[in-house]
């Protein structure tokens, strides 16, 4: 389960743009200018990418924005919040779309994939060489971590009702139920996606509307809303267009 501070953390805030389109562009230009600020006080920024349609769009606002952002993406550490257990250059990989849309064209080389069928003999050795990975190579939190919401209300790929989302002794976690397929991949999990300055959840669409209620409704469990487990120690924005927006 989240960490027991979650309720003392800020309360989350929320942005609404107008689409999709307007939406990715607010959420790259915000992270570009945190990725920017981090490097001029001298740190190297750290941030957890995910999957999903509207990261997607993300990606490709922040290689469209990056040129004279100030961002130098050879100095930013690149972390997934989740990773399907398929091979790398798949299409159904996070990392393959994240590399063409944004990753390559910026020139990012601090990435830190998840290990794929050919490092890992199975989900969980995955999981376990990625919980490893973040304790010896991250730096113990995240600046920013962004998290697409499911209509379900999963994020990365923590699910209700899933034993995933109990784990609370490590940093990553297997998962073999996916019901979103493919079906067997690697999740941080809720201590790690909270180990973070900044949490962002990023919905679009009426689709996600339900989600988004259920998160930020006074009342409700995580077990039924996974996204209610999640808080920055700083700072939660949900991101959000109208359509994600029209139900709260
Ligand atoms: C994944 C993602 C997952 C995604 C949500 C939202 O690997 O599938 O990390 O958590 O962010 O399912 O996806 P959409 O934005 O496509 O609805």
């Amino acid at each position: 389960m989240p960490p027991q501070d979650i309720p003392l953390r800020p309360e989350p805030r929320v942005e609404v743009q107008p689409g999709p389109d307007a939406l990715a562009t607010a959420v790259a230009g915000e992270l570009l200018g945190r990725l920017a600020d981090a490097q001029r006080e001298g740190r190297e920024p750290q941030v957890a990418l995910t999957g999903g349609s509207i990261a997607v769009l993300v990606h490709r606002e922040l290689a469209r924005l990056s040129p004279g952002s100030g961002v130098d993406w050879s100095r930013v550490g690149v972390w997934w919040g989740d990773e399907r257990f398929v091979e790398h250059g798949s299409e159904d990989r996070n990392a393959t779309g994240a590399r063409a849309d944004l990753l390559d064209p910026v020139g990012a080389t601090v990435v830190h994939e998840v290990p794929g069928p050919r490092e890992a003999a199975d989900v969980d050795a995955a999981a376990a060489a990625y919980d490893e990975l973040v304790r010896d190579h991250g730096p113990g939190r995240f600046d920013v971590v962004m998290l697409g919401v499911g209509p379900d209300g999963h994020v990365a790929s923590l699910f209700p009702g899933q034993d995933s989302l109990a784990v609370h002794d490590r940093l990553a976690t297997g998962v073999r139920e996916s019901p979103k397929p493919p079906a067997e991949r690697v999740s941080l999990t809720f201590d790690a996606l909270c180990r973070s300055r900044a949490v962002w959840l990023v919905a679009s669409g009426e689709g996600k509307a339900g989600a988004v209620a259920a998160a930020l409704a006074p009342e409700g469990t995580v077990a039924a809303t996974p996204a209610r487990g999640v808080r920055g120690e700083e700072e939660t924005v949900w991101f959000l267009d109208t359509g994600a927006a029209s139900g709260i």
